[in-house]
C-alpha cells in the first residue's frame, strides 16, 4: 500500500506567506512595507514566547528576499520557484539556521564570520537565522558584534529568542527588534477551527476553546494539543473526551465552587474537590481557573461595559452577572487577592488537596470581613457617643488584610462588655484581642 508519509499538524500548517502568520500583523505588515520599499534592515531580532511564529516568519522573510519570481525582494514570495522551495524544504545552503543553544561558543561565531564574507552560492542573500540567540556565551556575543553592525551587503541576520532579557543591549541595539505576541484564546480557537475544518474533524466550539486556553498563547502548543486530542478521539471529538484527556474542569465544578465561596457553603466546596480528586483532575490547574474567574467577576463588577476584557471564561455572562449581583467590589477583591496569594502554597504543598480545601474554606469566610469594617464603624460611632472612647485613638481600618491598628484592643473589649450580643465579632477580631 502506498501511503503518504504523515506530517504532524504543526509542520503541515507552518505559514508560508506573511498573510498566513496569525496574530502578528504589526510585524508582518512592517516587514512587507520594508520589502516593498526596499528599505531592508541588515539585522532583525525576533522576540517572544515559544511557538508563535518567529522561525516561520524568519523563513518567509528569507524567501521574500530571495524569491526569483520577482526581480528583487518581494513582500509576496511565490512559494514555487527553486529558491522558495529550497528554503521551504531547508535545503538552501545560503539560508543558515543555527541553533544558538548548541553553537554557543566563540569558535562557532568565528566560523560564521569567516563564512559570511563569501558571496551567496545560489541566492540573492545569505540569511543567518540564529535561534535561541540568548544562549550564546559572552565571548560569542562580543565576537558577533562587529559583523552584526556591518555585515557584507549580501548578508542578513535574523536573531530569534524566547528570552530577550538575556540578550546584551549591545546586540539588541544593532538589530531591528520585533516583539511577537502571545495569541488570545478566541483567535487561537479560530485558528484551530480552520485546521479541523480542513482536516474533516468534527469538534465543537467549547472543545476548541478548552484546547486554546491550555496553550497559553502559543500556536504550536495549541496545534500539538489538538494533535493529541485527535489521536485520542479520532475524527469525532467530544467535549467529554477532551476534558478527560486534558484534565479540564467542567463549567459546573467552577460554577459550584464560586457560588459556594460567595455563599459560604463549605460542604458544596468540599464535594467538588472530592470529585475532582476522584476524576484525577489537576488541582493546581483548577485553582488557577478559579483565580481567573474571580478576576473576570471583578472586571465585570467594575463596569458592565468591560465585557470585552473578560478572558478565558467557560461560564456564560449571565452566570457571571448573577454571581456578582449581591457582592460588593471589595468583597470580590478580597477573595481574589486571597486566592492569588495562596496559589503558590498549593503548588508547593505536599498535600495539595488539603491545602486547597483549607484555602477555599478560608476564602468563603473572607466575605464576612465586610462586617469587620462594619464593626469598626459601629465602634467609632459609639466612641463618639461615650466620653470613655473619646480619649482613645480612633479605630481606622482601610485594608482588611492589615491587622487592626495600634491599640484598639481595649476599645473593642470595652465595647463587647457594654454591647454584648449586639455586635458580630469575628474570629479574626478575637485572635487580635
Ligand atoms: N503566528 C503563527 N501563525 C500560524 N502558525 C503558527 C504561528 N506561530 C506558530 N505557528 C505554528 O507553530 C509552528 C511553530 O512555529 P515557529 O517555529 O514559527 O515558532 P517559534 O516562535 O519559532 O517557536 P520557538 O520559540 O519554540 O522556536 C509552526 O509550524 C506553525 O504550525
Ligand atoms: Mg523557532
Ligand atoms: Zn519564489
Amino acid at each position: 500500500m502506498n501511503q503518504e508519509p504523515y506530517e504532524v499538524i504543526a509542520r503541515k500548517w507552518r505559514p508560508q506567506r506573511f498573510d498566513d502568520v496569525i496574530g502578528q500583523r504589526h510585524i508582518t505588515d512592517t516587514l512587507k512595507n520594508e520589502l516593498q520599499q526596499g528599505r531592508i534592515a541588515h539585522a532583525f531580532l525576533f522576540a517572544g514566547i515559544r511557538g508563535i511564529g518567529k522561525t516561520s516568519t524568519a523563513r518567509i522573510l528569507a524567501k521574500a528576499l530571495n524569491c526569483v519570481s520577482a526581480a528583487g525582494p518581494t513582500p509576496d514570495p511565490c512559494n514555487q520557484c527553486a529558491s522558495c522551495l529550497a528554503i521551504k524544504q531547508g535545503t538552501a545552503t545560503d539560508v543558515m539556521e543555527i541553533d544558538g543553544a548548541s553553537n554557543r561558543k566563540i569558535e562557532h561565531i568565528r566560523e560564521l564570520r569567516e563564512n559570511i564574507k563569501f558571496a551567496p552560492a545560489k541566492l540573492r542573500y545569505k540569511v543567518y537565522i540564529i535561534d535561541e540567540v540568548h544562549m550564546l556565551t559572552r565571548e560569542a556575543f562580543n565576537a558577533l558584534l562587529k559583523t552584526l553592525e556591518e555585515p557584507p551587503s549580501h548578508a542578513i541576520f535574523i536573531l530569534a529568542t524566547t528570552d530577550v532579557h538575556k540578550v546584551p543591549i549591545t546586540i539588541t541595539s544593532r538589530c531591528q527588534r520585533f516583539t511577537f505576541r502571545g495569541v488570545g484564546t478566541t483567535e487561537l480557537a479560530q485558528a484551530l477551527q480552520k485546521i479541523t475544518a480542513a482536516e474533516s474533524i468534527v469538534i465543537d466550539e467549547q472543545s476548541l476553546l478548552y484546547i486554546a486556553r491550555r496553550s497559553e498563547g502559543s500556536i504550536r502548543d495549541a496545534q500539538s494539543i489538538l494533535e493529541q486530542v485527535i489521536s485520542y478521539c479520532g475524527k469525532e471529538v467530544t467535549q467529554d473526551k477532551v476534558s478527560e484527556l486534558l484534565g479540564m474542569v467542567g463549567s459546573e465544578s467552577i460554577e459550584t465552587v464560586i457560588e459556594a465561596i460567595l455563599s459560604n457553603a463549605p460542604e458544596d466546596m468540599l464535594n467538588v474537590v472530592n470529585s475532582l480528586v476522584l476524576q484525577g483532575h489537576d488541582l493546581e490547574q483548577f485553582y488557577k481557573e478559579l483565580i481567573e474567574h474571580f478576576r473576570n467577576l471583578l472586571v465585570l463588577k467594575m463596569s458592565s461595559k468591560a465585557q470585552h476584557l473578560i478572558e478565558n471564561t467557560i461560564l456564560s455572562t449571565a452566570v457571571l452577572q448573577r454571581q456578582i449581583q449581591s457582592h460588593s467590589f471589595q468583597e470580590l477583591q478580597q477573595i481574589f487577592k486571597y486566592l492569588l496569594r495562596t496559589e503558590p502554597t498549593i503548588k508547593h504543598s505536599v498535600y495539595p488537596r488539603f491545602t486547597m480545601e483549607m484555602a477555599l474554606l478560608q476564602a468563603a469566610q473572607l466575605k464576612s470581613l465586610e462586617s469587620f469594617d462594619a464593626v469598626l464603624h459601629t465602634l467609632n460611632t459609639l466612641g463618639e457617643k461615650f466620653s470613655y472612647f473619646k480619649q482613645q485613638p480612633k479605630v481606622v481600618l482601610s485594608d482588611p488584610d492589615e491587622r487592626p491598628p495600634t491599640q484598639p484592643t481595649d476599645i473593642i473589649q470595652k465595647a463587647i462588655e457594654i454591647f454584648q450580643g449586639e455586635i458580630i465579632i469575628l474570629p479574626e477580631v478575637n485572635s487580635a484581642l
